[in-house]
């Protein structure tokens, strides 16, 4: 299809601060929506942001068909607008739709939608320095049948939302050895709704038990380390930059993959292989200065306090000086335009 967008602007214009109120809740004033039926994706729009009406029997709401993004817009220094790595959560976005047999977006359909969306919103960017606005592309399964089957219509939406800090302070954690968030040959690696839901109980068991976060290990030993709620795992023990290699159970992070291009250009070691639980109990008995951060893109980069392995707590460095700072620093400059863009990450709308 041509990529014709209909614009249907809000009438009154609604921006207000958000900055108190919880991550998520406050949608920008538009939303972009395009239908999938014979084929095709037709009637792109922009509508004021309003809720949806689905039939009961939409297949999204009985047999998990539903696909998401998240990625961030950002005021650049000289007073427009970068969305960062679009590319990259586009290619994703299309692998997570293939896993889940929904229709692929084309590349050029996805640009358009972000960037006319957030180009009419963007009145809603935080004037904070810290402050992005988050984009969050969707898909559902539309098809109107109560049957288990593949659904033959969806909906693709784009919608936005002021976006600030996502954690206040440095995160507990433990190693979930009992519940997996995903396993070989599973879903782990798309970004699809049921991966998401699944996670929900063991993650608020730990939270009854005081932590911030599990880091899931893998379904097999239930001992290699494979990445936190909706954050990658990442260590820096020794020198060397260690995070979980992408073993079609994790997530293929956008910030993770960008913090690895960051370090090898800065000439860190990197390596990105299995990490056991048993690795990091040795490296904290051996007295090492141990870093773990979660990355994504909400949080950005979280710190890890403390990781409890079974009933012991090991505290992690978290001292300024520490490695991930200096890599989120380097990301938050190229995402606002203060240092060069060399890997070409940004798309300035
Ligand atoms: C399960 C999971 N892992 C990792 C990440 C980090 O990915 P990204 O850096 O692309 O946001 C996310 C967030 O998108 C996630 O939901």
């Amino acid at each position: 299809m041509e990529n014709t967008i209909l614009i249907e602007m809000q009438m009154e214009k609604q921006v207000v601060n958000t900055k108190s109120s919880p991550f998520g809740k406050t949608p920008t004033d538009h939303m972009f929506v395009a239908e999938y039926k014979d084929g095709a994706w037709e009637n792109a729009r922009i509508v004021p942001f309003q809720n949806l009406t689905l039939s009961p029997l939409s297949l999204c709401l009985h047999y998990g068909q539903t696909v998401f993004e998240g990625m961030k817009a950002f005021q650049n220094a000289d007073g427009g607008i970068n969305v960062f790595r679009m590319e990259k959560h586009h290619d994703r976005f299309n692998k997570s739709l293939h896993r889940m047999c929904m229709p692929a977006v084309p590349k050029s359909l996805f640009f358009e939608a972000v960037t006319q969306l957030i180009k009419l919103d963007a009145d809603w960017m935080p004037e904070d320095a810290e402050g992005s606005l988050y984009i969050r592309p969707f898909m559902i399964a539309t098809e109107e049948r109560i049957g288990v089957k593949v659904s033959d219509e969806y909906l693709f939406l784009v919608v936005a939302t002021p976006a600030y800090q996502y954690y206040s302070k440095p995160l507990n954690v433990k190693i979930e050895t009992s519940y997996i968030r995903s396993a070989d040959g599973g879903t782990g690696t798309a970004k699809c709704g049921g991966n998401y839901g699944g996670a929900f109980y063991p993650t608020q068991l730990a939270r009854e038990e005081g932590f911030d976060q599990v880091l899931w290990t893998d379904s097999i030993h239930n001992e290699f380390i494979e990445e936190s709620g909706t954050m990658n795992a990442m260590f820096y023990i020794n020198d060397t930059l260690i995070t979980p290699v992408l073993s079609g159970t994790i997530l293929d992070g956008v910030t993770r993959d960008s913090l690895l291009a960051i370090a090898r250009h800065n000439g860190i070691k990197v390596e990105e292989r299995q990490i056991s639980y048993n690795e990091l109990i040795k490296a904290f008995e051996e007295g090492a200065r141990v870093e773990a951060f979660g990355a994504g893109t909400a949080a950005v980069v979280a710190p890890i306090d403390t990781i409890t392995i079974g009933h012991k707590a090991y505290k992690c460095n978290t001292e300024p000086d520490a490695i991930m700072f200096t890599l989120a620093n380097a990301l938050y400059d190229i995402r606002k335009g203060y240092a060069p863009d060399i890997f070409n990450w940004n798309t300035e709308i």
